[in-house]
């Protein structure tokens, strides 16, 4: 033992290394494989969670391990979640939690789960071996009855939900129901899953889902509910107040409604994070009590349902956010005209605090009245008490009345009750304003005064009469008065024609108003005599604009006088009055309508009293007159219609001032030639013509040029600055054109009897010419001058130029085309008076003929015009000149016209004539 005791420290040496070896190689060994394997579930959130932990020591505290998990589902064991998990290792806390939410809920399959772990950092991890297997079982292999899941879900708005039904034994599922129904596949067999998308808010008591499965034989049915909703809203415009520095009050606007009924609607919780305490609360409100000790609250809302929360935090300084107690047992303690006293109470121990109340006054129930006090704040028993001054005598208040805090963020309390008082009366202060309307009478004058009642403002009291006195100015000694009671606003005294000087007061039953006094110069200064000129206002920012000539130096005032309504006999007298610095104004009146003239008369005052100085009249706008103009037409004639309407017409149209006139002319032919007017289209497409008069006293008009015998229409308007009187047309006929008929019947007969007498004259004075001519000892129509014609040659045409007699009124005819000839281009008339000169007709005798072309020679006037016809027609036109029988022929009038010699009883071909 002796080289066991010498070797002793090697082999302890030995040892220690033999140890160290065994002790590294345990320590590269270390399993990262996951210990006490452990699985929870959560049904409701379908989700498993997987607990466990490595062997101790086995890592170095602090660093990372990687941990591979893998879910299977179903016996098959298809792995269908795969996933790497990265934590950090500590000693002080070996374990390790992995969680994993299923698509469908846990119930539905069975699933399983298994982990390895490898130190993290390696880019290739040299992985522990895998872990057992751990099942979650599902109810699917049960079946012992058919479940449906999930149960009772709630989800949010617009997600998915998976389902699944499992038949109990022998059964296979058949339908599914959301919100209709639908048939399972045929083949299905054992657990059915669905799944419903885009779910909609569903009603408070949620949507049913329902499975059916059946044997063959039986149906059974079961169901579930899916409750559909949305995370709470954002509570929103949080405050916090007191009323009685007991409690504060929070209130919040909590959003839209849930859907769901109350159980699943959000709740609300208000943390205090001073005291950490917490109340569950109403919807929008919760009360929270104040503590002695603290006057800051900072307060966390949270808003909470199954799908999410929402939370806001408000802090609160409970002295700054008062909401006082409405004041109550408001009541009145003294009144009289200008002031009154109230007292009130509040329900509540405000000691400490200023108050800041605040009174609304409402007068005769419309104007209102705002006033600010400030109160020190007091035990709940104590009254508190405000004097008003300043208030109007005679008049109905309504009073209430709320306070505030005098702190930047409290609010007004809710108004009191209302308490109704009346002021007492008090003397007038205000003089009436009074008027006055002078007439002369059989001895003396009438003098009619108005005055205007006190307006509520100044009304202090009930008038209880008015008290007139009246005098002569410049005798004091003798004065009369009389008593007028309200509501009368006028009277009527009888004075003589020297000055008077009247003072009207108004009595109440406090005192009397101060006089107002008028003055009513003697006789002589009243001039209201027709002298004066009317001029004219108009009208101006719904009043009528009158203006006046200053006088400032004779007259310390003006006044404008008119009649509210001019037309009625109870006219309504109205009056302004105005300091000597002004010299118009707008008058207004309700009143007014437009189309109404107005007449003002304006007065100046001095110390005798008022002088009528202007008068103007005009309207606050100017209507069109109402009535039609009556015209009379009182001459008529072939060219021209003379008017006259009534002189007096501009006074009959009340509506407006006459500027002009305007006469309306319609014609058949509606088209308008007078000068000076104007044509106006009509929708017909016709026209009028318009006249414009614009002397308005012209009382009369001619119109012309005009055409005879033609039906007019005539109608007439007055222009205002309104516009145009309505038109009456008035039809009229023109009378025929005598003179013009006369000419038209006497002309051509004087004209043909001037002819016969020439014609007759003619033929005496020359019947041994015509004789010679026509019929000569020898007769020989031939050998007649008339019958002469140029050289023709043969199938040219021939032209006869007849020599004494004017070659122009000879018809040339061709002999086949008779009727041709006669139509040669001549106009009817100029046709028929050839036919009366060239005697073609077969019973016409030469001299006849002759005679009457003879007379044409002297009557050269007349024929001339027929020059023309014939030159243009002549290559057309051949001649037989008279009766070829009994005249001559073609041929002769071609001797003739060559040897212009006489050769009598010559035949002339009538063959010559081109076919
Ligand atoms: C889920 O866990 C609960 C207890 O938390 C248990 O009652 C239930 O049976 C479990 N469900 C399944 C499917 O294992
Ligand atoms: C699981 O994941 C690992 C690594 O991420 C991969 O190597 C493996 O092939 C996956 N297995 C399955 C079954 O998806
Ligand atoms: C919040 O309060 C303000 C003022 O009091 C108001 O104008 C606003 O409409 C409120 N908002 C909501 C969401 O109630
Ligand atoms: C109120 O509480 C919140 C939450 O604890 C905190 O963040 C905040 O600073 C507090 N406010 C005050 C003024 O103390
Ligand atoms: C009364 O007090 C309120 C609140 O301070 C203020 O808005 C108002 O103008 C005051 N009214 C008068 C008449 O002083
Ligand atoms: C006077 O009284 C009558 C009748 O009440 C009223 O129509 C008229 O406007 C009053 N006149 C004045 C000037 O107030
Ligand atoms: C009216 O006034 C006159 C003059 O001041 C006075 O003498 C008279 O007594 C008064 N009438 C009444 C009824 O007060």
């Amino acid at each position: 033992m002796d080289w066991l005791i010498r070797y002793h420290q090697e082999l302890k040496c030995l040892l220690i290394v033999l140890m160290l070896g065994i002790l590294h190689c345990q320590g590269v060994k270390v399993s990262f494989a996951p210990l006490n394997l452990e699985m929870f579930n959560d049904s409701y959130q379908q989700r498993l969670s997987v607990r466990w932990s490595v062997s101790e020591n086995a890592y170095l505290s602090g660093s990372d391990i990687i941990f591979h998990a893998q879910v299977g589902r179903d016996t098959q064991m298809n792995i269908i979640r795969n996933e790497t998990y990265i934590s950090k290792y500590s000693d002080a806390e070996n374990q390790f939690t992995w969680f994993w939410d299923s698509d469908v809920p846990l119930e539905c399959y069975t699933h399983f789960v298994r982990i390895r772990g490898a130190p993290a950092g390696d880019e290739l991890p040299e992985w522990s071996p895998w872990s057992q297997w751990k099942a979650h079982y599902g109810k699917e292999n049960l079946r012992a009855k058919p479940y449906i899941f999930p149960h009772e879900k709630i989800v949010q708005e617009g997600t998915s939900v998976n389902f699944c039904c499992i038949p109990g034994k022998n059964q296979k599922v058949a339908k599914f129901f959301w919100k209709t129904w639908y048939d399972a596949p045929a083949n299905s067999n054992g657990t059915f899953d669905f799944t419903v998308h885009n779910v909609s808010s569903t009603k408070a008591g949620g949507a049913n889902v329902i499975c059916t499965t059946t044997n063959g034989i039986h149906i059974t049915m079961r169901g579930t509910v899916l409750f559909v909703t949305k995370p709470p809203d954002e509570p929103t415009n949080m405050s916090c107040e007191t009323q009685d520095l007991k409690t504060l009050i929070c209130s919040w606007n909590p959003g839209k409604k849930s859907n769901l009924d109350e159980d699943l609607a959000p709740n609300y919780k208000l943390h205090e994070w001073f005291s950490k305490k917490t109340k569950l609360c109403s919807r929008s409100e919760c009360t929270w009590p104040i503590q002695k000790n603290q006057n800051i609250y900072n307060f966390t809302l949270v808003a909470k349902n199954q799908l999410g929360m929402k939370s806001v935090s408000i802090l609160v300084d409970a002295t700054q956010r008062v909401h006082p107690l409405a004041p109550t047992g408001l009541e009145l303690q003294y009144i009289n005209a200008t002031n009154a006293k109230f007292r009130w109470t509040l329900k509540a121990d405000y000691t400490g605090l200023l108050l800041l109340c605040q009174t609304e006054l409402q007068m005769n129930n419309h104007h209102v009245e705002w006033r600010n006090i400030t109160v020190m704040g007091k035990a709940p028993t104590s009254f508190y008490t405000i004097a008003l001054d300043r208030l109007q005598p005679y008049t109905n208040y309504t009073m209430t009345l709320r306070c505030m805090a005098a702190t930047h963020l409290s609010t007004w309390s809710d108004w009191s009750e209302q308490l109704e008082l009346r002021t007492h009366e008090d003397v007038p202060t205000a003089q009436l304003d009074i008027w006055r309307e002078v007439k002369s009478s059989e001895n003396g004058r009438t003098v009619t005064l108005y005055w205007r009642p006190f307006s509520e403002i100044y009304a202090t009291g009930y008038i209880v009469f008015y008290n007139v006195t009246w005098r002569r100015l410049y005798d004091q000694t003798k004065y009369q008065s009389r008593v007028v009671h309200p509501p009368q606003n006028t009277t009527q005294l009888s004075i003589d024609r020297q000055a008077y000087v009247i003072h009207i007061t108004a009595q109440n039953g406090a005192g009397i108003s101060p006089p107002s006094e008028i003055r009513i110069p003697n006789d002589d200064e009243i001039r209201d005599n027709g002298q004066i000129k009317e001029g004219r206002v108009n009208g101006k920012d719904g009043g009528i604009y009158v203006s006046w000539k200053p006088h400032p130096a004779n007259y310390h005032g003006y006044v404008v006088e008119w009649c509210n309504f001019p037309k009625s006999q109870h006219c309504d007298l109205q009056w302004k009055k105005f300091n000597s610095s002004v010299a118009s104004d707008v008058i207004k009146s309700g009143a007014f309508n437009p189309g109404v003239r107005y007449t003002f008369r304006i007065f100046g005052s001095n110390e005798e009293g008022e002088h009528f100085l202007e008068k103007k009249s005009g309207y606050i706008q100017e209507l069109a007159c109402s009535m039609r103009m009556r015209i009379t037409i009182d001459g008529i004639q072939a060219d021209m219609l003379h008017l006259t309407w009534d002189p007096y017409q501009r006074y009959t149209c009340q509506e407006g001032f006459i500027t002009h006139y305007r006469i309306y002319l319609k014609s058949p032919e509606g088209n308008c030639q007078m000068k000076g007017s104007t044509e106006l289209p009509l929708t017909d497409g016709k026209s009028v013509c318009m006249i414009s008069i614009n002397d308005t006293e012209k009382k009369s008009f001619s119109i012309n040029p005009l055409k005879p015998n033609t039906k007019y229409e005539i109608a007439m308007a007055a222009s205002t600055g309104g516009g145009e009187s309505p038109l009456e047309f008035t039809k009229v006929t023109t009378q025929p054109d005598t003179a013009a008929v006369i000419i038209a019947i006497a002309l051509p007969v004087i004209i043909v009897s001037i002819m016969l007498l020439q014609l007759l004259l003619l033929g005496y004075w020359k019947r041994q010419w015509v004789k010679n001519m026509c019929y000569p000892d020898i007769p020989d129509p031939n050998k007649s001058n008339v019958l002469s014609f140029p050289t023709l040659k043969e199938h040219e045409e021939k032209v006869m130029v007849p020599r004494n007699c004017v070659v122009q009124k000879i018809e040339i005819v061709n002999q086949q085309k008779v009727e041709e000839v006669e139509e040669v281009q001549l106009s009817q008339a100029q046709s028929k008076e050839i036919e009366k000169l060239s005697c073609r007709s077969e019973e016409n005798d030469c001299a006849n003929v002759s005679s009457s072309l003879d007379d044409m020679n002297s009557a050269g006037l007349l024929y001339q015009t027929f020059d023309d016809p014939i030159n243009r027609t002549q290559p057309s036109i051949y001649l037989e000149f008279f009766n070829r029988n009994y005249c001559g022929t073609p041929e002769d009038a071609f001797e003739i016209l060559t040897s212009q010699g006489y050769q009598p009883q010559r035949e002339i071909q009538p063959t010559v004539m081109p076919k």
